[in-house]
């Protein structure tokens, strides 16, 4: 695992949208894996940037989001799907089409698990996949105890993860949804360069597990010391519980 500590969320973005670009320029049909939160943002505004800049193209790109909320209106602001297109699609040029996510309204929600893991399969894998990680070390929607084997499925979101993420929904708990479509984390596992980032105080508990604790499902991101290409990005503040 390779470890950086940066100065602010700012230089964070800008050493990942090098490290995407440089990915874009020798492959410009690159497969994306797109989280949503907080942590991506500072990404997608350089990305933007230099899209605006016409410093990079994602218009050969193709995108695959981590996670979805269950039963969530096609139209509903919070809406994975839709937060993706705000924050990141619709500010490059990469095509619509090619963006894809789990389907969180799917009748079938099994089967629609199933497609999603081959759609990622079809397109070759992932090439870069950005990551969060939440207060419990979760990394997509793979909350404690999730299997380190699991692939895309339906989860029960954790009362702390719905806390955490009510200020995207009026601060009103009762709006979080209770479960989610996540990849699993033997599907993040496998893309092929994971980048992690983390930025405050409230992250540094779940970084000390991740990059210094034993393996173990309780602490689902500490999977990342598997994988033989892992950058994890952090400001000093959510560095400041490692030895
Ligand atoms: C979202 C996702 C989550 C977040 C995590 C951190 O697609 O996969 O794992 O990355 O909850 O969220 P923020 O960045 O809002 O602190």
């Amino acid at each position: 695992m390779e470890l950086i500590i940066a100065p602010d969320s700012r230089a964070i973005a800008t050493i990942v949208a090098d490290a995407i670009a440089a990915l874009l320029d020798r492959k410009p049909d690159a497969v994306l894996g797109v989280a949503t939160g907080s942590s991506p943002l500072a990404i997608y505004d350089e990305l933007a940037t230099r899209y605006a800049a016409g410093a990079i193209s994602l218009a050969g790109a193709r995108a695959f989001m981590l996670d979805e909320y269950v039963g969530l209106a096609a139209d509903h602001p919070q809406r994975y799907r839709n937060v993706i297109e705000t924050e990141f699609a619709g500010r490059v040029d990469i095509d619509p089409a090619n963006v894809q996510g789990p389907d969180g309204l799917a009748a079938d929600i099994p089967a629609a698990c199933a497609a999603y893991e081959q759609a990622i399969v079809d397109a070759g894998g992932v090439d870069v996949q950005i990551l969060g990680i939440g207060t419990d070390g979760h990394i997509a929607f793979n909350e404690p105890g999730s299997s380190l084997a699991s692939r895309t499925r339906i989860k029960t979101l954790t009362v702390q993860t719905r806390q955490d993420n009510a200020r995207f929904f009026d601060g009103d708990l009762e709006q979080v949804p209770t479960h989610c479509l996540t990849q699993g984390l033997a599907t993040i596992m496998s893309a092929r360069h994971l980048v992690l980032v983390a930025t405050g105080l409230a992250k540094a508990e779940a970084v000390h597990h991740m990059v210094e604790g034993s393996v173990s499902a309780m602490w689902p991101a500490t999977i990342l010391q598997h994988h033989p290409h892992a950058t994890v990005l952090v400001d000093e503040a959510a560095a400041s519980r490692l030895q």
